[in-house]
């Protein structure tokens, strides 16, 4: 199952960024857009389609990235089927799937460097999520 990456304008490199990192590990990539860092776009739009996605099995995760990852994740988490983590280093995107069985990973573009979110994706994507206390926990949100 392909892995769904959507961001805003302010997204867009580090969005390119993670993209080429998923293909490279062999994933297939669902991107859905925005398709310039210059054209200014609103990421809502954005977090809606990646939520979208996700919810119509279109993708199991997804990657979602703005400037500062805030709006963004916000938008995605509008959705009942998304559990969106809005992460800034390795140790975040780790509890994010063990405690909260997040399908979405958020970065802000802005306010993280690409190698700290390339390996906080990598520790997203092979971490399972521990269940048990954390399962009631996740059943309540
Ligand atoms: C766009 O300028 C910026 O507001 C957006 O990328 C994001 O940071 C909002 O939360």
């Amino acid at each position: 199952m392909p892995i769904a990456i959507a961001s805003d304008h302010a997204g867009y490199s580090l969005k390119q960024v993670l993209s080429a990192y998923l293909r490279e590990q062999g994933f297939q990539v669902l991107d859905l857009g925005a398709d310039s860092p210059v054209v200014s776009v609103d990421y809502p739009d954005f977090g809606f389609a990646l939520a979208e996605a996700i919810a119509a099995g279109r993708a199991e995760r997804g990657v979602a990235i703005c400037g500062t990852g805030i709006g963004i994740s916000i938008a995605a988490n509008r959705h009942r089927a998304v559990r969106a983590a809005l992460c800034h280093d390795v140790t975040g995107a780790r509890l994010a799937r063990q405690h909260n069985n997040a399908n979405v990973i958020a970065f802000g573009a802005r306010v993280i460097g690409e190698a700290v979110a390339r390996d906080s994706l990598a520790a997203f994507l092979v971490t399972p999520f521990e269940g048990g206390r954390h399962e009631r926990r996740v059943a309540k949100l």
